[in-house]
């Protein structure tokens, strides 16, 4: 697995990171830019938590400062992280509703992509619908059961977060809308994602989300569309382990590329 060239910064004693004015600049610059693009495109729950948090345009918002608002409205909240972690962490921390957020911010060269979660990522991304009660109740479900599970069973379940909380679409009343936090943090993708006629886009299936393997390093080639946020919470009332091991036997669908990067660490979220 490739490194990342970015490394992790530190939060001081009382929870704060220092970011420089450039980097300051790098967050206004991409907030500014994928504002107005988000505003007909993402889903109404995402436009409602970006007003509720009343992130900051100019600089970098500070995890203790989102998690303070985000705890007001579901008991959430998001913590400084290294760029990539492993499985384990990642669980145990959204069993304990607690968001990592990988705390570095690209530089001006990948203004447009990188590979990997950044900051502008991880809040302006997934912060919004940590706000919305049914949305927040699935990611706390799904960590509780992600971080009893075997490790093997621990890559499937990253795959139905790449396909839901990352690359997800919801169709609402009368439209089809993003709510995949990996769509809404690239200006690219936010308009590829509903406009372009080459990514399939398929009914949510659990067992064939489960079955597709997935890339981090295009764009995607199929999205998954739910009606609504209870789909995904009620998953997590069933056996979702149980439905895993069914899934299992049957394999991985081919890849459309070169195949899903094995990895034993999350990519991308
Ligand atoms: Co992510």
């Amino acid at each position: 697995m490739k490194q990342s060239k970015y490394t992790a910064k530190q939060p001081d004693a009382q929870g704060y990171i220092n970011y420089s004015a450039q980097e300051d600049a790098v967050w206004a610059e991409l907030y500014q830019r994928q504002w107005p693009i988000i505003q007909n495109r993402a889903c109404d729950a995402y436009l409602r938590g970006l007003e509720l948090l009343e992130l900051s345009t100019h600089k970098v918002p500070q995890c203790a400062e989102v998690s303070s608002r985000l705890r007001e409205f579901t008991g959430w909240q998001v913590v400084p992280v290294a760029a990539l972690i492993s499985f384990e962490e990642f669980f145990a921390l959204l069993a304990e509703k607690k968001f990592p957020a990988a705390s570095f911010i690209r530089t001006r060269e990948d203004m447009d992509y990188l590979p990997e979660p950044d900051i502008f990522h991880e809040i302006f991304g997934h912060c919004p619908l940590l706000t919305d009660t049914t949305y927040a109740n699935f990611m706390h479900e799904y960590g509780k059961i992600g971080h009893g599970a075997s490790a093997k069973d621990k890559v499937y379940l990253a795959r139905l977060f790449w396909f839901t909380i990352e690359f997800g679409l919801l169709q609402q009343a009368n439209k089809l809308s993003i709510y995949g936090a990996g769509i809404l943090s690239s200006q690219e993708e936010t308009i590829y994602a509903l406009e372009s006629d080459v990514p399939l886009r398929k009914p949510f299936e659990i067992i064939d989300v489960l079955r597709t393997p997935y890339r981090y390093d295009i764009k995607q080639q199929t999205y998954f569309v739910i009606q609504s946020f209870d789909e995904l919470y009620q998953l997590t009332q069933h056996d979702l382990l149980g439905i895993i091991a069914e899934v299992k036997p049957l394999g991985l669908y081919p890849a459309q590329h070169a195949g899903e990067a094995a990895s034993d660490k999350l990519k991308g979220c």
